[in-house]
């Protein structure tokens, strides 16, 4: 099964494994992982999923949907790498995968 590394703002780590086919929100809160809320389920309409993906995984997470893109609009402290992370579906090519989250959601 592949694994994510979620790092908090303090820098605290939460490495976890997951079966692929599960977005990473899914995944975050399933395991307790503090900072991800995932409001709305995974519909793309709440941004309390937020999270920062890490540079050297960019270019091989699917790239954002124009909804994804709209609803990040309204999200606090947008960067180049924030991402809704129900919007990324965990497959093995992720393994390893690093997201950081926000210090806040809302
Ligand atoms: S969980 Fe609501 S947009 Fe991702």
């Amino acid at each position: 099964m592949p694994n994510i590394l979620f790092i908090d703002h303090t820098g605290k780590e939460y490495r976890v494994q997951a079966e692929a086919g599960k977005n990473v929100m899914q995944i975050a809160t399933e395991n307790m992982v503090p900072g991800i809320l995932g409001d709305c389920g995974g519909a793309c309409s709440c941004a309390t999923c937020h999270g920062y993906v890490d540079p050297a995984w960019l270019d091989k997470v699917d790239p954002k949907s124009e909804a994804e893109e709209m609803m990040l609009d309204g999200a606090l402290n947008v960067e180049s790498n924030s991402r809704l992370t129900c919007q990324i579906i965990l497959t093995d090519a992720l393994d390893g995968l690093v997201v950081r989250l926000p210090a806040s959601q809302i």
